[in-house]
């Protein structure tokens, strides 16, 4: 039965479809003879760890043919980022998502790719190939990670990260550097930010909702960029990004110094949580805590979810921070990660 309905769905598709690039020919874009055109919004959003379905249809199937299934971005010296070829019959895996990717095949025209236990980097741009000797077609699906960015400081001071050290203090972080894209979102889930951060692409940008003298003066609310900034010489803060994890954070009271906090997330069979294991905390588990805990980097911070007067203050959900306090000071308590 659930086959039957999917091969309808794909038919009705094809003859809307099929006005549609009609059309569209008077634009320029190329019909499709064999492959599904998607709607230009197809986008997959899916947290780390959960299976996502890249679809791809055929019309019909040509005599003989393969379907590649190539990963857009990033890009490596011009060289093709190929996930998997499949002939019809046998299918061949590549690289690193190989091994997690498999084609869903849940009838004759469909090369959907399968991808399991997503990674943050599995976030970007795919096509979809097909090869068929006389004129290859192609459509594109985005996979768009569902999680948070946050902003980061170095414990040295605001403006000390290098592109490669900023690459570095997101993975310590549980977390990569955010794209252009994800700092948008963040922007319009209401992240305002007053300093500085390096993305994924080599730029410098910071969000803002406010507009303020201290920040930037009048220029417009919006992600505003310094543009490609020199990777080795120049220093920022950075943006990083992170999704779900599969262990939880726990808070445990203070008051601790740094050392006997570490002591006591193992006693609690934990460790320290990373800054990013907290956001995602907050952002996935509804982590609510009013008092400061120690992190793994020596910074200090509470998460916030349902905003309160003596709690940080501020109007907005959000992860407040202490900065980096002496780690002999003992006034707070600790974020566990297990
Ligand atoms: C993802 O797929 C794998 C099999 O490939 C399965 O074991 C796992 O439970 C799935 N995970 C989710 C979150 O559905």
């Amino acid at each position: 039965m659930g086959w039957a309905a999917v091969v309808v769905l794909t038919i009705s598709f094809l003859t809307v479809n099929t006005v549609l690039c009609h059309t569209h020919d008077d634009q320029g874009q190329k019909t499709l003879k064999y492959l599904i055109e998607p709607p230009v919004y197809a986008e997959i959003t899916v947290p780390r760890g959960g299976n996502a379905t890249l679809p791809c249809f055929m019309h019909t199937k040509p005599p003989r043919y393969r379907i590649k299934w190539v990963k857009l971005e990033p890009q490596h010296q011009g060289v093709e980022n190929i996930v998997l070829i499949t002939n019809g019959h046998a299918q061949k895996h590549y690289g690193g998502l190989g091994p997690r990717a498999s084609l869903r095949e849940a009838h004759p025209l469909d090369a959907s790719l399968r991808l399991a236990n997503l990674e943050l980097e599995d976030n970007g741009r795919y096509r979809c190939e097909l090869i068929n000797g006389i004129e290859d077609e192609s459509v594109e699906v985005t996979l768009s990670i569902e999680g948070v960015v946050f902003p980061y400081q170095s414990k040295h001071g605001r403006y000390k990260l290098t592109f490669s050290q900023a690459q570095a203090a997101c993975k310590e972080q549980d977390a990569i550097l955010a794209t252009h894209k994800q700092l948008y979102k963040a922007w319009t889930d209401g992240l305002d930010w007053c300093n500085a951060g390096w993305l994924s692409d080599g730029t410098v940008n910071y969000p803002i909702l406010l507009p303020r003298p201290a920040c930037g003066g009048e220029l417009a609310a919006g992600i505003r960029s310094y543009g490609p900034r020199d990777k080795t010489k120049d220093h920022f803060d950075t943006f990083c990004f992170t999704s779900a994890t599969s262990g939880s954070v726990f808070f445990l009271a203070g008051p601790l110094n740094f050392a006997e906090a570490e002591q006591a997330c193992r006693a609690d069979r934990g460790e320290l949580a990373r800054v990013g294991q907290l956001y995602a905390a907050w952002r996935f588990q509804g982590l609510d805590r009013c008092d400061g805990g120690w992190l793994r980097d020596g910074s200090v911070r509470f998460p916030i979810t349902a905003p309160r007067r003596h709690c940080g203050g501020l109007p907005e959900p959000g992860v407040r921070s202490f900065g980096y306090p002496s780690k002999a000071q003992r006034i707070y308590g600790a974020f566990c990660y297990r």
